[in-house]
This record gives C-alpha cells, sequence and structure tokens, in this order.
C-alpha cells in the first residue's frame, strides 16, 4: 500500500483518487476549495459521473479515500503526489497553468523526504521540464522525481476507463519511479495493461497526440457526412463499411453537429500553438477546428433551410444541452454556440436535457426550461435534437408529431429512424442521411 495525495478534486482528480484508492492504496484528496471537500465528506458527489459514488463510498469506508483541506500536511505525509488542477483556456489559446504552477511551489515547500510528483492534468509538451524547476527552486535540495502520467477518461465511462484502461502512460527519466508507478497501478500491471514507460515529453506528447487524432477523425467524417447530403450517399452505411477496415476501425466515425467536450476543443488548439511555437504548422490539426467550428454554424443553416429562413419568433425546441450523453458538462458543447445563435436570429428557444440544464441555466440565456421532451415539443415550430441522451433515441415519432405546431426536425445525431420520419411525412434532415430510402 502506498501513501498517495491527489492535488484537486475536479473531474480527473476526484476519478484518479477514487480509481487509486480502488486499487487498495491510502489516497487523500486534497483542495483549495473548502465549500467541497465539506460536501465531499457529507458524500456529496459535485459531478454527474456515472459509478463514481459507489466507488467513492466504497473506499471512504474502508479508509482508504480521505478528502481534506490540509494540503501542506497531505503533502508532506505522502510518498507519491498527483497534480490533477484544472488547466483552462487561456484568451490566446495556450493552456493557463497559474494553476499548476501555484501548486509546484506548494510541492516544492512542504517537500520532507523523497517523493514521485506526477502530473495527471493534461500540460502543453514541455511543462514538466517547468514544474520541476518550480519544485527544485522552492525545495531545500531534498530528492525527487517528475513522472507525467496522463489520463484518457471519457466523460460518462470515466469510472470504467480508469480501472479497466486500454494503456497506462508513464514517462519519467528515473527507473525508481517506474517502479513505484508501476506498483501504483498493480492490479492493472498484474491484468497485462500495457504500460508504456517512455520520457516526460514523450509522455505529454501522447496525450496531445491522441486527442488530435481522434478529434481529426470526427472532423473528417463530419465532412464526409456533409458530401453525402449533397451526393444522395448514406453516412452511416459509409462509416460502417469504412469501420470494417481494421486499419481505419470503426469509432469515432460518427457525424454531429461538431465535437465539444473538454479535451478535444481546447487540445487541437494547444497542440497547433505548441507547433507555432516550433515553427512546425499543424496542417491537419488546424483543418479539423475549422471544420469543427463550422459544423456546428451548418447545423443552425440546416434549421433555418427547414424552416424556409423564417426563423423570426419561431418557437424551437432543442433536445440535449450536453456535450455527449451521460454527462452534465455543457463545456464547449454545440448547444453553447447553436442556441445564442438561434436567440440571435430572434427564436424562443424551449429546450430539455436530463442532467445538464442547471449548469445551462448559469449562460443566463433568455430560454425556456422544461421536465420532459413532450413539454417541451408542445406547440414548437420545430425541435432540433443535438445529444443522443437514450431516452431521446425512444421518442415516439408519431406523438411528436402531434405536439409540434408544425413536423419539422432536424436530428444532429442521427438517432431517429429516418424511415419513420419519412413515413410521417415529417420535414426532417439529419447529419449525411438525408436522402436515403
Ligand atoms: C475525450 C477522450 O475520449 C478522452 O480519452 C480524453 O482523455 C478526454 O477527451 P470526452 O471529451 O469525455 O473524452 O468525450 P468523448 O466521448 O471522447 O467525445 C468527445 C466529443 O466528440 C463529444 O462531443 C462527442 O459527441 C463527439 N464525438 C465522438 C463525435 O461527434 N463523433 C464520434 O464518433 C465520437
Amino acid at each position: 500500500m502506498r501513501k498517495i495525495t491527489i492535488i484537486g478534486t475536479g473531474y480527473v482528480g476526484l476519478v484518479t483518487g477514487a480509481g487509486i484508492s480502488d486499487f487498495g492504496h491510502d489516497v487523500t484528496c486534497v483542495d483549495i476549495d473548502k465549500n467541497k471537500i465539506k460536501k465531499l465528506n457529507s458524500g456529496e458527489i459535485p459531478i454527474y459521473e456515472p459509478e463514481l459514488d459507489t466507488i467513492v463510498k466504497r473506499n471512504s469506508v474502508k479508509g482508504l479515500l480521505k478528502f481534506s483541506s490540509r494540503i501542506n500536511e497531505a503533502i508532506k505525509e505522502s510518498e507519491i503526489i498527483f497534480i490533477a488542477v484544472g488547466t483552462p483556456q487561456s484568451k490566446n489559446g495556450d493552456s493557463d497553468l497559474t494553476a499548476i504552477e501555484n501548486v509546484a511551489k506548494t510541492i516544492g515547500k512542504n517537500l520532507n523526504k523523497y517523493k514521485i510528483i506526477c502530473t495527471k492534468s493534461t500540460v502543453p509538451v514541455g511543462t514538466g521540464k517547468k514544474i520541476e524547476e518550480i519544485i527544485k527552486l522552492n525545495s531545500k535540495a531534498i530528492e525527487f522525481d517528475y513522472v507525467s502520467n496522463p489520463e484518457f477518461l471519457r466523460e460518462g465511462a470515466a469510472v470504467r476507463d480508469f480501472l479497466i484502461p486500454d494503456r497506462i502512460v508513464i514517462g519519467s527519466r528515473s527507473k525508481k519511479a517506474f517502479k513505484i508507478m508501476q506498483d501504483v497501478y498493480r492490479p492493472l500491471f498484474l491484468n497485462e495493461t500495457p504500460i508504456i514507460n517512455t520520457n516526460v515529453e514523450t509522455s505529454e506528447m501522447i496525450k496531445y497526440a491522441s486527442n488530435s487524432f481522434l478529434a481529426l477523425k470526427i472532423s473528417y467524417i463530419n465532412e464526409i457526412a456533409n458530401l453525402c447530403d449533397s451526393v444522395g450517399a448514406d453516412v452511416h452505411i459509409v462509416s460502417k463499411a469504412m469501420g470494417q477496415d481494421g486499419r481505419i476501425s470503426p469509432k469515432f466515425l460518427h457525424p454531429g453537429p461538431g465535437f465539444g467536450g473538454s479535451c478535444f476543443p481546447k487540445d487541437t488548439i494547444a497542440l497547433v500553438n505548441t507547433g507555432n511555437q516550433n515553427n512546425i504548422r499543424m496542417n491537419t490539426i488546424e483543418a479539423a477546428i475549422k471544420t469543427n467550428n463550422e459544423q456546428k454554424l451548418r447545423m443552425v443553416a440546416k434549421l433555418k433551410s427547414l424552416l424556409n429562413n423564417k426563423i423570426k419568433n419561431k418557437t424551437i425546441t432543442v433536445l440535449g444541452l450536453a456535450f455527449k450523453p451521460q454527462t452534465d458538462d455543457i463545456r464547449d458543447a454545440a448547444s453553447t454556440i447553436i442556441i445564442p445563435k438561434l436567440i440571435k436570429e430572434g427564436a424562443i428557444i424551449n429546450t430539455y436535457d436530463p442532467v445538464a440544464m442547471d449548469n445551462f441555466k448559469s449562460l443566463k440565456l433568455n430560454i425556456n426550461y422544461f421536465n420532459n421532451w413532450q413539454e417541451a415539443s408542445r406547440g414548437a415550430d420545430a425541435l432540433i435534437l443535438l445529444t443522443e441522451w437514450n431516452e431521446f433515441r425512444g421518442i415516439d415519432l408519431l406523438e411528436l408529431k402531434h405536439l409540434l405546431k408544425a413536423p419539422t426536425v432536424l436530428d444532429t445525431k442521427n438517432i431517429l429512424s429516418v424511415e419513420n420520419l419519412q413515413a410521417l411525412k415529417f420535414n426532417y434532415d439529419n447529419v449525411g442521411r438525408k436522402a436515403i430510402n
């Protein structure tokens, strides 16, 4: 059993802390937000993430998982410190590393014996070196090893991704650190999960290269879908057939209104910036970002076209606000671009999302919130679906037709049956499947 502190109890920190305590280690999660710690200590989980409450409870009861605001003590008492604070995007697109730098200072000041300092947060390539320097500057020549150990957690499936990962990446220059980190992930090591030991820069790069490649894949299929719309092809079959090729794989080939979330939009921009700083133009990633921005606006154009360009004073039902299902996260979600645009064009917005409405309310937009899709649809001139929640997959189209003033639907996630929409004579559109018969 190792004694571990996780600094930052946001999304990544909380899942990491809970996951590592589930591996049998003694974990303390700390945060500067005392209120958050108070809530966590009373059993309240501040984010919506399936299965997280179960493993938090399980390990708290065992005494393996604790929450504390006493950062200095926690650092001193631990052998391994994980940094999991936020790295939000600053105005120029670079990652804002203020929180990380402050944490590095605090770690340096509390360095009382050999420790491993390990960064989980996504940080631009080269940040590890800076963190190491800050710790050295603020400590008294006590030995420590720096490790980069990026997370690959999908929101909505983060607990499972942590406990059953595709791979673990560990970047360090110390053999001793690799050994200790291997012990942290011992259950996975015994399970033969691939563990990639490399240097810090490679580890940092793996995270950005992976996320940007996935973003590229989505933008690619979105462009193919747009072309399918024009030439009468069905993107669903195109993507399925492409995916049969083992070199391509069927994953991340689902077209939609453009990707969102806390990772892809931010990480792609950060990688382009790293490229610029090194005089390497990241043309493909720049294109993926451009396509993604345009895709969100294309959905507005599609809806307008369904309404014969008359959108002023029309009531539009928006189903789904979260950037994807199983999360209440709305960061960079298509809804945050599309809804303000529709409002600007004079539309009245009715909306429903199973869990993301509270977060969306903080944007303070003048829109109407409802408790279910039926109430949100009653009397509306058109409906646009933005998130593929399961409850929307089961929408009874006949019921919907009766609820709407006019049966006009834009399904940006291609989850409604085109056959049924056609049979019920809906005025409909989707992404790359309009023409199918
Ligand atoms: C992602 C990565 O998957 C994860 O490994 C990384 O650590 C963090 O970023 P996440 O942002 O939680 O995870 O969501 P993900 O499920 O990957 O989806 C991202 C966005 O892409 C969503 O908006 C989703 O709707 C969109 N997407 C995904 C598509 O439009 N098409 C697809 O085929 C897949």
